[in-house]
């Protein structure tokens, strides 16, 4: 280690974004290596409105391993940060720092502590997927401070062993993780199947149905699901692999009436073989399920898919649209039939990419009082219209994979403590 040791403080800084499936990873064959019964396939969502920053640091001086997420100390003791831990280390390399004199050889690596902080721009445990985005996060940035050799895809096949869903944050654009044949995971990785700029016309709209804690995690709940419900036998053996090939194609060929149909009936089907579960899980709730309602009925009012919906283990609704002017004919609806309590400002209402508010022709609340029903309900409001059911909307769209932040601005550890900011 350098000479000057003790003191000095060597850390990186990386955003990594969330995904959501369109073809839903629901179940496991091994609960340690985290290995699924099936392939699934994810749409990565832009980090500018929903991603996880971490900041990874090491110094001579730190006496354990500590971790800071959204500002509050939580316990690193965890089985899963501690295979993530173990398999980084395990791979670690030299590095040197000619500039703060600091050379670090690839044993002391086991010696080294770590501290690590992290923020998620979005509600944690809100059915966001910020387990996915978070330890993605993770992994990339001490894969980058350990000077690791591995790609992206080796890379998942260790953040897959913190949270599963997190394999496939590892890249940007449109996702598989390939469940492999291997007892030892080493095939069980996420590959990228086109980048984001594959499918540029997209637009997303997550409906934040309920910011509250979940209420079943997805670990648990889908170990449920394994144990107890006959028809998950028949999804992961006979319907996804199907799906896959058929999503694939979609994808390739940006063929949106396919994709929105296999990722609706994915996400729906997702949602019975939890409902088949004993006892049921319910992640959906009245709202979720006008949400879906508004979309069926416009997507058959206009013959040809405009929407596609999918639901991960929570309420909320992420919907996705073939192109701007549909993302915009879809907020309107959606502010008919879910407009926020009295005294909300549409700014906290709508939040991400709020160019999609200005195509709706939407500047004001006055301009959501007076939308009006879209043809296709003839005026009716889908269900009962309650303020205040949806908390917000975020607009986005697909998006990148994770990088480093080299703007020194943006780390959340002091330089010279290694502690939160
Ligand atoms: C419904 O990745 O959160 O979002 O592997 O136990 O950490 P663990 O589960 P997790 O499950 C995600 C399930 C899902 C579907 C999906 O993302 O494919």
């Amino acid at each position: 280690m350098g000479a000057q040791a003790e003191k000095w403080v060597l850390m990186v800084t990386a955003r990594t974004p969330t995904n959501i499936a369109v073809i839903k990873y629901w179940g496991k064959r091994d609960e340690k290596l985290i290995l699924p019964i099936n392939d699934s396939i994810s749409v990565t969502l832009d980090p500018n409105h929903l991603c996880t920053t971490t900041t990874v640091s090491v110094s001579p001086s730190f006496v354990e391993d500590r971790m800071w997420l959204n500002g509050k100390e939580i316990s690193l003791q965890g089985g899963r940060f501690q295979s993530c831990l173990r398999e980084i280390r395990a791979r670690a390399n030299d590095v040197e720092d000619e500039k703060k004199g600091i050379k670090i050889n690839k044993e002391d690596w086991q010696k080294l502590h770590l501290h690590i902080a992290s923020y998620n721009n979005f509600p944690t445990a809100a059915g966001l997927a910020s387990s996915a985005a978070g330890l993605a996060c993770l992994v990339f940035s001490l894969a980058k401070l350990m000077n690791l050799k591995e790609d992206n895809s080796q890379l998942s096949a260790i953040a897959r062993q913190g949270s599963g869903s997190a394999c496939r944050s590892l890249y940007g654009g449109f996702v598989k993780w390939i469940m492999g044949k291997e007892e030892n995971g080493s095939d069980s990785l996420a590959v990228q199947l086109a980048d984001e700029k594959h499918w540029d016309e997209l637009v997303i709209i997550i409906a934040v149905v309920s910011a509250r804690q979940k209420e079943t995690s997805s670990t648990s709940g889908m170990r449920d699901t394994v144990e107890t419900s006959a028809l998950i036998q028949h999804r992961a053996k006979e319907v996804v692999p199907k799906r896959i090939i058929e999503m694939e194609n979609a994808i390739q060929n940006r063929d949106f009436a396919s994709f929105a149909r296999l990722a609706c009936t994915d996400s729906n089907q997702f949602h019975a073989v939890c409902l088949d579960t004993y006892p049921p899980i319910f992640y959906m709730n009245d709202t979720s399920h006008r949400i879906i309602s508004c979309v069926e009925k416009w997507n058959r009012a206009e013959e040809t898919p405009q929407v596609a919906y999918t639901f991960d283990a929570g309420p909320n609704a992420v919907m996705i649209t073939r192109d701007r002017k549909t993302a915009a004919l879809l907020l309107q609806r959606l502010l008919y039939n879910f407009p926020p309590q009295p005294d909300t400002d549409l700014d906290s209402y709508v939040i991400g990419d709020k160019s999609i508010l200005k195509d709706a022709g939407i500047k004001d609340m006055k301009d959501v009082e007076t939308l009006v029903g879209p043809p296709e309900t003839k005026g009716n409001i889908v269900g009962e219209k309650s303020k205040g059911d949806v908390s917000y909307f975020i607009c986005t769209r697909p998006g990148g994979g994770p990088v480093v932040l080299s703007d020194e601005t943006q780390a959340l550890l002091d330089p010279l403590t290694g502690l939160p900011n």
